[in-house]
Parts: structure tokens; sequence; C-alpha cells
């Protein structure tokens, strides 16, 4: 059964507000020439936070939706340099990458910290794409599937009861050997992590909401490679981090969506 796919854009920290302007207008007059993409497929753009209010703008009467890279786990108060979920939603997000592997590497995001940022977004009703993945020396080592285990199990807790909601949940394998480096998992490898994440995302909360959650790969995705990756029976669609910074390549990864959902 194929799930209406999904193709986020992560912009990282690139890019001016007039750059970011130019970037969403080249993509949704894109999109818009594509009628027949968008019933296929969901199109969500990261910009940084100063441009989110720019680029919301630029997505009046547009079928793209905004998301923001990463948010605090706290309501509003005394932290100096945070952006909660509420703000988020003020600017027009409707979702939010959390647990970003650059997030955990570089800024010391855990596990559990993850997991209390994913409460916050459900609080503010805006939908978390998860990153997890492996790192080289566990994918060397045989642990890829160790490792994303527990990554995951991590998040559980945080969902709310209701299955509908549960099932709003996107979560993205990103192997972190292969996020910016031009080396792509191979098929094989990403199918057999995204089935294991599908079993154990059904033996948790049952085979209606295993079956409608979207299992996102990034890392190294481009225009080349996206038509074999997005066909794999259990990905539903891509977080683009390199390639959502050109236009056209963009689109064209989005013109790789499988056409029988
Ligand atoms: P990449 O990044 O496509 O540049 O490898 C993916 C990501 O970090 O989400």
């Amino acid at each position: 059964m194929r799930r209406w796919e999904l193709i986020v854009g992560n912009w990282k920290m690139n890019g001016m507000v007039e750059t970011a302007r130019s970037l969403t207008d080249e993509i949704r007059v894109g999109l818009s020439q594509r009628e027949e993409r968008q019933l296929l497929c969901e199109v969500v753009i990261s910009p940084p936070f100063t441009a989110l209010h720019a680029v919301h703008q630029h997505l009046q009467d547009s079928s793209i939706k905004l998301g923001a890279q990463n948010m605090s786990a706290q309501q509003s108060g005394a932290f100096t340099g945070e952006i909660c979920g509420l703000m988020l939603r003020d600017v027009g997000c409707r979702y939010v990458i959390l647990g970003h592997s650059e997030r955990r590497s570089l800024f010391g995001e855990t596990d559990q910290s993850v997991m209390e940022k994913v409460v916050a977004a459900y609080v503010n009703g805006l939908t978390p794409i998860v990153c997890l993945g492996e790192g080289r020396e566990d994918r060397d080592g045989g642990r890829t599937l160790d490792v994303v285990g527990r990554q995951m199990d991590a998040i559980f807790p945080a969902l709310p009861d209701s299955a509908s909601k549960q099932q709003q949940l996107v979560v993205a394998y990103e192997p972190v050997w292969a996020i910016g480096t031009g080396l792509t998992a191979t098929t094989g490898q990403i199918q057999e992590v995204h089935a294991f994440l599908r079993k154990q995302i059904q033996e948790k909360l049952g085979s209606t909401v295993s079956r409608k959650i979207r299992i996102l790969y990034g890392g190294s995705v481009n225009a080349g490679n996206a038509k074999e990756i997005l066909a794999l029976e259990d990905v539903d669609g891509a977080l683009i981090g390199g390639a959502a910074l050109k236009a056209k390549e963009f689109l064209s990864i989005i013109d790789s969506v499988p056409g029988d959902a």
C-alpha cells in the first residue's frame, strides 16, 4: 500500500531572507505547474527561523507547507535564544524537524531531549518529523538496527493516546554517514531499516497506525537517485538537504515520486 508521500526540504543554515523568497517562488511556481504531483505528494520546505515569516507570506495560495528545523521543548519564558512551538505556529509552521543528527552530534541533543520536543510539538499542533540514524562505526560494526531501534523506542512515550494523532508522526531515517557526503545507503540497506522500523511501530502501536505512519529516507538524496529510493516499499518520501537548495533539482525529486499512489 502506498502512503501519501512527503517530500521535505531542509535548508539548514543557508540563505538570507531575499534568497529564501526567491527559492520559495521558484518551487511554488514549479509545483503549481505540476497539478498531478500535488495529488501524489505533500511538499514541505524548512527554511532557517529568520526566513520563516517571509517564506510563509510567499506560500499563500500554495499547497506547500512550512516547517521549522528545530524547536524548544519549553512553552515560554526565560530561555534565551530559544524558539517555542507556539512561535512556530504563529509564523505559519505546520511541521517541525526534530532530532536531526546535526542537532544530536553538534548540539548535544539526546533521545530524552528529542522525546520532550516531540511532546511539545504535539501540544502545539505541529507535526514532528523525527530523525534517526546510525553513524559509520555503528553501521560497520553491525549495530544499525540496535541504534535506530533505540532511537525509535525513545519516541513512543511522547505520543498522544489517540491513534489518529499517532499516525501523524513522521519518522526520517537518515544514516549519519550519508548526510551531506554524496554517499547514499543502498536500496537494500534503506528498505531493511524502514521495514524494521515499521515492524517496531506495529508492535508498539498496532497495524492500523504502522500502515499510516510515513517513514522518510534522508542522506544525499538527489535528482539522480530519488526515483529508485522513493519506489521502495517502505519509503514514503524523502528529507532533502543540499538538493533542496536548488529549485530545479528539488522539483525533479518531486517528479520522481511514484505515480501508483
Ligand atoms: P543531504 O542532507 O541531503 O544534504 O545529505 C539531508 C539532511 O540532513 O536532512
